[in-house]
């Protein structure tokens, strides 16, 4: 089935995706630079995240895991010149590429690339930082119960939490997988349960040329 996903992602990319210079550009940056473009959103889901930005009128970011910014071009796309969109990136290579792409798509909002621990990033902020409107979760799938709560404190009534690769192919659903990613996504279904902060919430599977996961999103009550 791969192969047909696969070729279906590159038929909706075909006929419904704008072409944009700057996101091939990410992509050619990051396979240049040796890393796989494989951590990143397939193209549909980016414009997916795009527009729940635009539906929303979000004016502020976050995104936790950045890798090599091709889902932060997506985000910043939504955005309107005087939005301000942060992203989080744990590894220092992976900061330093995401800035150097950042750099060349030269994007008319603010972005900012913050390099370290998301959660560390996250406690560091200063206290009166403005809620964001939206919120990307895609770093480290073991801590995503404690992006979860973290993300609450940075949000207000109405703002969107999406966490990426919440279903890995079905292996949450295996009991005797106890891999930190696997658990913390269990722990991540178990905490949006009946979240008193949450005003809804949902998880959809997706297949495509990123094979079998799906997103889990949320909304602040
Ligand atoms: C799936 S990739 C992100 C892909 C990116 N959002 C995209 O779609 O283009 C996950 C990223 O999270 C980073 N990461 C892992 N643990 C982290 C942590 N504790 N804090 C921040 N980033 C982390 C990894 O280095 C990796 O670059």
């Amino acid at each position: 089935m791969q192969q047909l996903w696969t070729d279906l992602d590159d038929y909706i990319e075909d006929h419904l995706l704008p072409k944009d210079e700057r996101l091939d550009k990410v992509i050619q940056n990051t396979v240049e630079h040796g890393f796989s473009n494989h951590l990143a959103v397939a193209p549909n889901q980016g414009m997916f995240l795009q527009m729940l930005i635009q539906m929303n009128n979000c004016k502020r970011v976050l995104e936790l895991g950045t890798f090599a910014a091709y889902s932060t071009v997506w985000l910043a796309r939504a955005l309107p010149q005087d939005g301000y969109l942060l992203t989080i990136e744990g590894r220092e290579s992976h900061a330093q590429m995401a800035q150097k792409n950042l750099d060349e798509a030269n994007m008319p909002t603010h972005i900012e690339v913050k390099a370290g621990k998301a959660a560390d990033v996250l406690n560091d902020l200063p206290q009166d930082t403005a809620p964001f409107d939206f919120i990307f979760i895609d770093a480290d799938k073991g801590s995503y119960p404690d992006y979860l709560e973290l993300s609450l404190k940075f949000s207000r009534s109405g703002t969107i939490i999406v966490l990426d690769n919440v279903i890995r192919a079905g292996d949450i659903l295996n009991l005797d997988n106890h891999k930190p990613s696997i658990t913390g996504l269990r722990d991540t279904f178990k905490a949006l349960q009946d979240h008193p902060k949450l005003l809804s919430c949902t998880a959809l599977q997706t297949v495509g040329s990123k094979g079998h996961d799906g997103f889990a999103i949320a909304i602040v009550k």
